[in-house]
């Protein structure tokens, strides 16, 4: 377990072997003062508009015993400072340093030396946590695996997750998310993987990164991170992805649907909201295969996650049963909904391939089909295309739409010009208009998809509308 020794050795430099004091356990790591406890350490990180090292008293009054702040609270029995010495170990102690965040980073590349566990990055546009998901439970079925929770993915997420590692952990899979070029090289640097996934290179976050290219680039410091006795685990449908070949230094397995993958699939069928199956082929194997997750799109998700397991030995039945595991549905989830209608629950996130993806299945399933969307933001210079692209698809599968936002409008607007009748369109800003019109809308055997980007918080129309 993580000491008191080993967050002074990691943050501030100095040794504390034999020290008094220096082998105090340390039971969790919190970033917010209220889930402090005894035997915590708090680390008081800069927000927009607080800075956690405010809060650092009240973790210590709570128990923490170690404090990672940028300057010392009050109560703090010890301070220590880049260099600082002492005789022995006094908690609660403050470690001020420069960059607390920083420092939580080094924390968690400091401990993930220390521990033998395999580390498997996931990155990609869109389905890294579905992936995520997936690739763990597998993995689970043989090896004690740690996940990153939800959607933790970032620079402070990933270090987190690390800090959870024990000496019993076998794998960490690890999705890795970014928001410019070189952080996903600064969370490879301090996880080291072995196994790198990238699922896919899509105009998602255009906005920040303003070209397919740079986001291909960003992608590609995963790959590029991997040690030469590591496995780069890439979407071979993707040229992008595919392309990242030629940036490893790692062993290269691809999957996709076509017979030049290593790992390919075919006769994919989509057994509605029982999941999917199809056809694994494998070295002139061909076996036939089911995943619990909704939409023909995720037979990438289960490719990518049976890769992983194929390269780190697992048996077929292994990788089947980890398949059919439903908690890795973090998305398009099916939920009952008011007078015996259903919800297809997909409002954590959205992109025009997402969308499309979740327009498909709805399209797959019977009932009167009804679609809820909302603004996919940061899409930069493809903002309209994007919108008037799902518009294109939904005509084709629901019978009526609602809008959400101002870029949920242009959705609409396509719709009504590619000939949809007017009162099967319906234009509104708010979440709340949506509720209202949905609530006198809807009837028993409905699937109604709701989705749109985190902005949106479109997860309020699910919570208004479900069977109580
Ligand atoms: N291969 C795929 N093709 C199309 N849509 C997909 C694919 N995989 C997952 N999705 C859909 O994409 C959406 C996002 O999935 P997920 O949250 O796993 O992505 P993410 O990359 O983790 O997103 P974020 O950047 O927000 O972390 C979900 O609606 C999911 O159903
Ligand atoms: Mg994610």
């Amino acid at each position: 377990m993580l000491t008191l020794g080993d967050i002074i050795q990691a943050t501030i430099g100095t040794e504390t072997k034999g020290l008094p004091g220096s082998e105090r356990p340390i039971r969790d790591v919190v970033i917010d003062s209220r889930q402090a406890g005894p035997d915590c350490l708090f680390v008081g990180l800069k927000g927009a508009s607080v800075d956690g090292s405010d809060f650092a008293d009240d973790a210590i009054a709570k128990g923490a015993v170690a404090v990672i702040v940028s300057r010392a609270p009050a109560g703090a029995a010890q301070v220590w400072t880049r260099d600082a010495a002492a005789a022995s170990i006094t908690p609660p102690i403050a470690l001020v340093v420069p960059d607390t965040l920083w420092a939580l980073q080094e924390l968690a590349a400091y401990w993930r030396r220390r521990m033998t566990v395999r580390v498997v990055g996931v990155t990609g546009s869109v389905g890294k946590t579905v992936t995520k998901e997936l690739t763990a439970s597998v993995l689970s079925r043989r090896y004690v695996t740690l996940r990153n929770e939800g959607n933790l993915n970032n620079e402070i997420g990933l270090p987190l997750t690390l800090l959870k590692v024990t000496p019993k952990t076998e794998y960490a899979v690890l999705e890795m998310g970014m928001y410019a070029l070189g952080e996903i090289a600064r969370l490879a640097e301090i996880a080291l993987p072995s196994v790198g996934v990238v699922t896919n290179v899509e105009p998602v976050h255009l906005e920040r990164l303003g070209t397919i290219e740079r986001i291909a680039q960003a992608k590609s410091e995963l790959v590029q991170a991997l040690p030469a006795d590591g496995v780069a685990v890439l979407n071979g449908d993707d040229p992008r992805v595919r392309a990242m070949a030629a940036l490893t230094k790692a062993r290269v397995f691809t999957y996709g649907l076509t017979p030049d993958c290593d790992l390919y699939a075919t006769d994919i069928e989509s057994q509605g909201l029982e999941g999917i199956r199809f056809r694994l082929h494998y070295r002139g194997e061909a076996i036939h295969a089911r995943a619990a997750l909704l939409g023909t799109h995720s037979v990438h998700t289960a490719l990518a996650a049976a890769a992983v397991a194929l390269n780190e030995g697992l048996s077929w039945q292994e990788i089947m049963a980890g398949l059919m595991d439903v908690s890795a549905q973090l998305r398009l989830i099916a939920t009952p909904a008011i007078r015996g209608a259903l919800i297809l629950d997909d409002t954590y996130n959205a992109s025009p391939k997402s969308t499309i993806a979740a327009l498909n299945l709805l399209a797959e399933l019977k009932g009167r089909r009804i679609a809820v969307l909302g603004d996919m933001l940061e899409l930069g210079a493809l903002e309209d295309e994007g919108h008037r692209k799902v518009a294109r698809r939904a005509i084709e599968v629901v019978s009526r739409l609602i809008t959400v936002g101002k870029r949920g409008r242009i959705i609409g607007e396509e719709a009504l010009a590619c000939g949809m009748s007017p009162e099967n369109v319906v234009i509104v800003d708010t979440n709340q208009d949506a509720i209202r019109i949905l609530s006198e809308w809807i009837q028993e055997g409905d699937i109604i998809l709701v989705k749109g980007s985190r902005g949106m918080h479109m997860e309020d129309i699910v919570k208004a509308l479900r069977a109580s």
